[in-house]
């Protein structure tokens, strides 16, 4: 499983870039509202910061007005991907993209059968939320993995990010369930490397060579 990072930070996102295992970004227009910043020069930085697929979500909610708006974003760079929402509309915007050579991510997918139905439109990726489930009382880890059987028993090629992720727990059940991506708050990638017994023993380490005789 790869890791993209789920934020609009710049900041940030240069930091999760640095730790060398970051292979793309998402974003949401909750995300980019947040930091108060044009949203076609943020995508520009990024772009130019990371290498990987950036997501960068569609408003329209019809297919015409999704596609006028990916095709301006698309333009920003080669690696900006479309994040579109699952809907009727989402699906002719995906094929029209697919057309295009434009890559997608269909997000706020909550059911197996939105991800199949965005896989067949032609999604390069979907977006399983986790966090959004468990929010009402459901485990959305299991939909990862009927995801995920359902994708490989038809030689389905889409990758499945798990999103909405809240916890370091989400990252290995997504991983163990077969997400292709994890897509992160930035914190968690410290949440991650943190182990108390990491931590104390470099602590001994440490103290063993500046006691050494
Ligand atoms: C994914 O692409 C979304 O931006 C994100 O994971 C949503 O997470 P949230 O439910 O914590 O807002």
């Amino acid at each position: 499983m790869k890791f993209f990072v789920d934020t609009a930070n710049i900041e940030e996102i240069r930091e999760a870039n640095a730790l060398g295992i970051l292979a793309g970004v998402t974003t949401n227009p909750s995300l980019v509202a947040k930091e108060g910043v044009s949203f076609h020069d943020r995508l520009k930085e990024i772009t130019d910061e990371v290498d990987g697929s950036v997501s960068a979500e569609v408003i329209s909610e019809d297919a015409e007005g999704m596609i006028k708006e990916g095709k301006e974003l698309a333009a920003i760079a080669p690696n900006i991907t479309v994040k579109v929402p699952m809907t009727l509309e989402g699906l002719k915007a995906v094929k029209a993209f697919s057309d295009l050579n434009i890559k997608t991510n269909v997000t706020l997918v909550f059911s197996a059968n939105q991800a199949l139905l965005a896989a067949r439109a032609g999604a390069s990726y979907v977006s399983p939320f986790l966090g959004r489930l468990d929010d009402i009382g459901q485990n959305g880890v299991p939909l990862i993995s009927e995801i995920a059987e359902i994708f490989d028993r038809h030689g389905i090629e889409t990758e499945i990010i798990a999103a909405s992720v809240r916890h370091p727990i989400h990252v290995t059940e997504a991983a163990i369930s077969g997400a292709h991506i994890a897509t992160l708050p930035f914190k968690i990638f410290g949440q991650l490397v943190k182990h108390p017994l990491t931590d104390q023993g470099i602590e001994k380490f440490l103290n063993d060579w500046n006691n050494q005789k």
